[in-house]
């Protein structure tokens, strides 16, 4: 195996982080996120070599075995999850190394105790509190995602006076260890405590809060991490866990921003509560369904379309016909937009990386603040498996559980076509009165075969 001195590792962890912080900046445009990508593999890869190249390891053959189940179990995962299911797959990597970074602060703790000074203790103790915590509540956050317990918000009476006193007691306990790092048995009270109040605390959310818990899960993640590094005096583990928990902390914000929520509201709140009254707004009301030849009619002579991708569109993989309609109209003389929500789908820019993979030009995709102005004018506006994000009950119902979360004004266009296979709701579980509007056509169907429909229809009609 290669050896390099261990002084010069320092010049490797610099090359290291400045990838790591060209790839944050990369990511942060669709045009250079690719480059993003890699410039994060790329540190990675560094920074991993560098580590592995000049400290002397004592079992490499535990090393070449974690890599190789690391690999067996990653590299199916990485190629076979469906864009969908991305956010789950993020909780559990947030878990898992959450997990990596507690387990590590524990063996250290037992390494070095008692002779730990009351700094590397505290760092410690802080250390092995995030990590736990991140590690139950990325796996019920997975849980939710994936179905395997109900998405709903789980809160009982004195929710948040129980979740105080026992991350209250975890922290104590964190400080009781830093004065006195000999009290082992406070350790074994502390970490089951962290992993509870993880698991209370993402029990408590659910509905559209959950991609924001997530990045606040990851920036916790990151965290845990940084603090991992100043124990180990690991620079580069120092600095990729301050970018992680900082950009963790800056999407958490953007997003809850984006939602119209606050931190203690999604953190403390009772989000979900009123999903049930919802339901019951569907009964008594008409539903206009029409067939994808009166759609067609309808676009003959539209000059303005928007089109609404939603997760739905990801689901049907309907993104590449999506295109083929909007080049026909454009064809045809019409101008089409994208209206793209900021949490539209199940991740962030889930709407971009989907349409950029059909190659739709960047100019054609609208953020929510400049294309909600244009809605009034728009002839038709084009549903493509979106709901929650278009439902007006987040403007105008203050029982809603969206209620505060911008929307795009779809319901202001001069006739909406809405693309879904049923009335069912959405991810936040609640009736979209946008059904229900007199202008509004709804086509049943798999988004990518009701396009596909759609698509021969307006050719026979542009003949
Ligand atoms: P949703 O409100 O979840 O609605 C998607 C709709 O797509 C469903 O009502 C579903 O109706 C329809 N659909 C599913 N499969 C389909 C198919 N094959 N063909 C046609 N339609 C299909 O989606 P949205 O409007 O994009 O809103 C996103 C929601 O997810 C928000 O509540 C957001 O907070 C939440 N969320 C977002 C993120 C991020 S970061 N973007 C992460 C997690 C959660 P049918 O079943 O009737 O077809």
């Amino acid at each position: 195996m290669i050896s390099i001195p261990v002084e010069y590792v320092e010049y490797l962890y610099i090359l290291s982080v400045a990838c790591f912080a060209l790839s944050l900046k990369w990511m942060s445009e669709v045009r250079t996120s690719r480059f993003g990508n890699l410039a994060a593999v790329v540190g990675m890869l560094v920074a991993v070599g560098a580590t592995l190249a000049a400290y002397q390891i004592q079992r490499i053959d535990l090393v070449a075995l974690g890599v190789l189940v690391g690999a067996v179990i990653g590299t199916p995962i990485g190629l076979k999850v469906p864009m969908t299911a991305v956010p789950q797959r993020t909780a559990m990597s947030h878990a898992f190394g959450s997990l990596a970074v507690a387990l590590v602060g524990v063996a250290e703790y037992y390494n070095h105790v008692p002779s730990i000074d009351i700094f590397t203790m505290a760092v410690l103790g802080g250390e092995m509190v995030l990590g736990f915590l991140t590690f139950t509540g990325s796996c019920i956050a997975f849980s939710k995602l994936q179905g395997l317990i109900p998405g709903k918000p789980y809160i009982y009476r004195g929710r948040n006076l129980v979740s105080i006193a026992i991350l209250g007691s975890a922290i104590a306990l964190a400080v009781y260890l830093a004065i006195d790092p000999s009290q082992q048995m406070a350790l074994l009270v502390m970490i089951p405590l962290a992993l509870l109040f993880g698991f209370n605390l993402i029990m408590g959310i659910g509905g559209a809060d959950m991609p924001t818990a997530i990045a606040i899960l990851n920036s916790f993640a990151g965290m845990s991490a940084a603090a991992l590094g100043f124990i180990l005096n690991n620079q580069v583990l120092i600095v990729a866990g301050a970018l992680d928990g900082s950009s963790g902390f800056i999407l958490a914000v953007i997003m809850s921003q984006a939602m119209n929520r606050s931190f203690t509201n999604i953190l403390f709140g009772s989000v979900g509560k009123a999903v049930e009254g919802q339901q019951s707004a569907q009964a008594g009301r008409v539903i206009q369904q029409y067939t994808v030849e009166d759609v067609a009619t309808v676009l003959d002579g539209a000059r303005f379309v928007i089109i609404v991708p939603g997760y739905g569109m990801g689901v049907a993989q309907a993104q590449f016909v999506v295109k083929e309609l909007a080049d026909l109209l454009q064809t045809a003389g019409a101008d089409v937009k994208f209206a793209i929500h900021p949490v539209a789908g199940r991740m962030p820019g889930h709407m971009n990386v989907l349409l950029a993979e059909a190659n739709v030009p960047y100019d054609q995709l609208w953020e929510m603040e400049k294309i909600n102005p244009l809605f009034p004018q728009a002839d038709v506006a084009i549903v493509v498996g979106a709901n929650d994000v278009t439902n007006p009950a987040a403007r105008n119902r203050t029982s809603s559980p969206l209620y505060g979360m911008p929307i795009l004004d779809v319901d202001k266009a001069k006739t909406i076509v809405f693309i879904k296979r049923s009335t069912r709701p959405g991810f936040a579980g609640v009736d979209n009165d946008l059904f229900y509007l007199p202008n509004t056509m709804m086509v049943f169907g798999d988004a990518k075969q009701v396009l596909t429909d759609l698509v021969a229809q307006v050719k026979k009609h542009i003949g």
